[in-house]
């Protein structure tokens, strides 16, 4: 999906290649790509270990839809098994590729990856490659959480010590920051996906249905609360959706509650809060006084899971607040520290970016 053109193109770009969806953002145009970060592989190809991705993002759905006996949905997280990495690096080029020919960005631009701190030198290497030859004249590495926390401009909070909880596709950031110097970070295994899986699970064992993970988390996303308030009800108590009947194998319609979906949804829920609680357990203690004081904010896709922040604020016993506009929090804020890179001299790169290039 491409925002509006710009007047004039761009030079000056940050990067969020997530697990969920990729973003490119850029202080002068707004969010520019925002396209999922799948692929679509050919079955056969993949079976015999061939390089089989054939397109990415949108253009991955088109071609799945179009062929679904011969295309599958790949995320770009996935290793290839004709390489033995990860396919960030080929997506990231062919979104460049799309993005340059639709005349979005300049040539020689300059950007900055917003990338997690598991990425290995290799992935990164590749990914650095892969914007040279895209077209990128200066290539900035910023820390994933650094970028989030900026992004939820966790900076202007009013109050010292801050603590943001990042909540994305495959896993959740905890941050905690002391005079606006990042001071612990955990990377917990749980995040989004884990809530898709377990509603594609509970359909199945419940109702015999079997849903692909692209409909449990639309379902997620239509009527999936994190509690079930009398006062403030879900957006719709129920949903209709189509899947397979385990038994007769015939596709069929079916309609599910809100209040279903919930209790499919809670155990992974109860094991993203748990998690949650636990790392802030481990707060050291000016982090955690602050905590209960003022409370965490929420930002990430995670975050707007309805009534999720109350739900944690019950668990944690401290204020919880989502960020605004949380799905582009990391790419906006990756945004903002290239144009404060670009603003002072190279030299001063903080060590929260690695000039690369
Ligand atoms: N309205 C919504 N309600 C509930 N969950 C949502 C909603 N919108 C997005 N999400 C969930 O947010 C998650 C994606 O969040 P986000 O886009 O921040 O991830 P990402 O940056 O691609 O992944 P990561 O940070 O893990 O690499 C998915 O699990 C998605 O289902
Ligand atoms: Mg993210």
């Amino acid at each position: 999906m491409f925002n509006s053109t710009p007047d004039t193109s761009t030079n000056h770009i940050a990067i969020d290649p997530g697990t969920s969806q990729t973003r490119m953002y850029a202080i002068d145009a707004g969010l520019l790509f925002n396209e999922p970060s799948l692929g679509a592989q050919d079955k056969n190809e993949a079976e015999s270990g061939t390089s089989a991705v054939k397109a990415w993002g949108e253009d991955a759905l088109e071609l799945v839809s179009g062929e679904p006996d011969r295309y599958v949905l790949v995320r770009a997280s996935n290793i290839d098994p004709s390489t033995g990495n990860a396919m960030n690096a080929p997506m990231l080029r062919y979104f460049l590729r799309k993005i340059r020919r639709n005349g979005l960005i300049a040539s020689n631009f300059r950007t900055m990856l917003a990338l997690p701190s598991g990425f290995g030198n290799a992935e990164i290497d590749r990914l650095i490659n892969t914007c040279r030859v895209s077209g990128a004249s200066k290539i900035l590495i910023a820390d994933r959480a650094a970028a989030s926390s900026i992004g939820a401009q966790i900076e202007r909070t009013n109050f010292d010590n801050p603590v943001l909880v990042d909540i994305g596709a495959s896993g959740t950031e905890l941050c905690g920051y002391s005079a606006g110097e990042l001071v612990f970070h955990r990377q917990l295994p749980i995040g989004g996906d884990a809530l898709d899986q377990a509603l594609k699970a509970g359909m199945q064992n419940e109702y015999d249905m079997l849903i692909h993970e692209g409909a449990a988390r639309e379902i997620k996303h239509r009527i999936g609360a994190a509690s079930l308030q009398e006062d403030q009800p879900a957006k719709a108590a129920s949903c209709q959706l189509v899947g397979r009947d385990a038994v007769s194998g015939r596709i069929r319609n079916f309609r599910v509650g809100s209040d279903t979906v919930h209790q499919m949804l809670l155990p992974s829920l109860n094991e993203l809060l748990d998690s949650i609680n636990e790392a802030c357990m481990s707060l050291p203690a000016a982090l955690g006084e602050s905590l209960h004081r003022n409370g965490l904010r929420l930002t990430g896709g995670g975050a707007m899971l309805l009534h999720l922040a109350d739900t944690l604020a019950t668990a944690l016993q401290a204020p919880v607040a989502a960020t605004e506009r949380p799905l582009t929090a990391t790419v906006r804020g990756a945004a903002v520290m290239l144009q404060q890179t670009s603003a002072r001299t190279h030299s001063a790169a903080s060590d929260t970016q690695k000039m690369v290039g």
